[in-house]
């Protein structure tokens, strides 16, 4: 099992009002896929602003262990050559993806259809996640898993040298898991058809189809319904990685709670399987406005700008809305708590199977700050006290939770007393420039 090192105790304290630019890091979903789609193409794939958090940089390792050549030219700035669908080798060592369940799933499809077998391992976080969802739909295509009870890395996979097109409906909203599946059947024969009832964000689709493979994707009632055809040769790419939506959540929330700001988040990807937490935040009453709308890449993109907003309004969520904004769930309760009223928040049990149990997480740090919370198995309230009136106070656990900690640091900015952090060092994954540019704007967070 892996680990990420001594723990980085932090803290955050209302201060100036934060003003300027924030230039968030590129997008983590498509820096994964850029790399392992770069190492299952023939010939070299450029990525430019790839993430280079160490959830990525695992699944550079991994790509690297498979037999792809990878190389990082600074600046963000890297190559990958790829050894073509089907032609991953087996690695001779354990493939660490440390705290990433993106990584560690999608590389589980991209290998299971290859006669090779590996062995995957994680962090403590990783390791207590389920994989039974995604080994269940392999074992369709003919790949063989071993891992710990209940479906828990350390996990061993053997894939299969002739495998069988699969047709699978995704029993869970997971981007991930319907990933895998498409992955896995890049190398079968035949049609892989994967149904999803509710739309989760469709980077593989769109870059598969970038890559060049054949992929349809049709509206029908029983879903989502997306036909790729297998053994494609996937051709190599020059990829843009557009910057991560879900990173410039917690600049744009930072602004909305803490008194005076206005801050402007530039080039942020708004792909509708993705935006959700910003269409919520105006409902709320956010004052967050899309300048220079555009289209980048075939992805509409826009510069946020960011505005304290004293006063916003508790509001019901949309449960349909909650796949495209699932990693945004945790700073969403975070303005809720400055925000009059309830929050309500349903249909989110993904929530409680992310890098920890994210309404427990969020619920115990909100309710020590004097917060109340309510709860279920899929759902939660938070009861807003409005601006100015947030207690704070309290210290956190982060729990190998990137988002967790981010998302206290912000309250802090706007809690009558400090807010701390037993741990900023998962950070590090998804967002690792983040105590700089935050401070870039203004705000007090710091090691403590
Ligand atoms: C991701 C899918 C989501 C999300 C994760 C990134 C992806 O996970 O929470 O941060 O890149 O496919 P699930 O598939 O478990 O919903």
């Amino acid at each position: 099992m892996s680990g990420h090192g001594d723990p980085i105790p932090m803290m955050s304290q209302r201060g100036p009002a934060l003003t300027g630019e924030a230039h968030v890091p590129g997008d983590k979903s498509i820096s994964h896929r850029s790399l392992i789609l770069g190492a299952l193409s023939v010939g070299e794939t450029v990525i430019e602003g790839l993430l280079e958090g160490q959830d990525v940089i695992d699944t550079a390792k991994a790509m690297r262990a498979f037999g792809a050549e990878v190389t990082d030219h600074g600046g963000g700035r890297w190559s990958v050559h790829g050894v073509g669908v089907g032609g991953f080798a087996e690695p001779a060592g354990v493939i660490d993806c440390g705290n990433s369940g993106t990584g560690v799933r999608l590389i589980m499809g991209a290998m299971a259809t290859t006669p090779i077998t590996v062995t995957f391992t994680g962090d403590a976080s990783l390791c207590s996640r389920p994989m039974g969802r995604v080994t269940d739909p392999l074992a369709l295509f003919g790949a063989k898993a071993e891992g710990r009870e209940g479906g828990r890395l350390p996990m061993t996979i053997t894939g299969v040298r002739d495998p069988m097109p699969v047709r699978y409906t995704v029993p869970v909203p997971s981007a991930q898991v319907k990933s895998a599946v498409l992955l896995a059947g890049l190398n079968a024969p035949g049609k892989t058809v994967v149904i999803e009832k509710e739309a989760t964000r469709d980077h593989t689709e769109r870059m598969l189809a970038g890559f060049g493979a054949e992929i349809t994707v049709e509206e029908t009632e029983e879903g989502r319904v997306i036909t790729l055809t297998g053994q494609p040769e996937l051709k190599p790419q020059h990829i843009v990685v557009p910057r991560d939506p879900s990173s410039a959540a917690f600049p744009v929330c930072a602004a909305l709670i803490a008194e005076g700001s206005d801050v402007l988040v530039p080039n942020i990807g708004l792909n509708p399987t993705r935006a959700g937490l910003f269409e919520t935040l105006r409902e709320m009453g956010a004052d967050l406005t899309y300048e220079n709308p555009r289209e980048e890449g075939g992805e509409p993109v826009a510069d946020l700008r960011a505005r304290f907003s004293p006063d916003m309004k508790g509001i019901e969520v949309p449960p349909a809305r909650a796949a495209s904004m699932i990693d945004e769930y945790p700073v969403l309760s975070v303005v809720a708590a400055f925000a009059e009223g309830p929050t309500v928040m349903r249909g989110v049990r993904e929530l409680r199977v992310k890098e920890s149990d994210r309404i427990d997480a969020m619920a115990q740090g909100l309710r020590a700050a004097g917060v109340e919370v309510e709860e279920g198995e899929d759902w939660w309230v938070v009861h807003g006290l409005g601006h100015g009136k947030v207690p704070g106070g309290a210290t956190v656990e982060s729990r190998l939770d990137h988002r967790i900690a981010m998302s206290f640091l912000v309250m802090g900015l706007a809690t009558n007393a400090p807010m701390r952090v037993d741990d900023g060092g998962p950070i590090a994954t998804s967002f690792p420039v983040f105590e700089p540019l935050m401070t870039g704007l203004g705000a007090d967070v710091r090691r403590a």
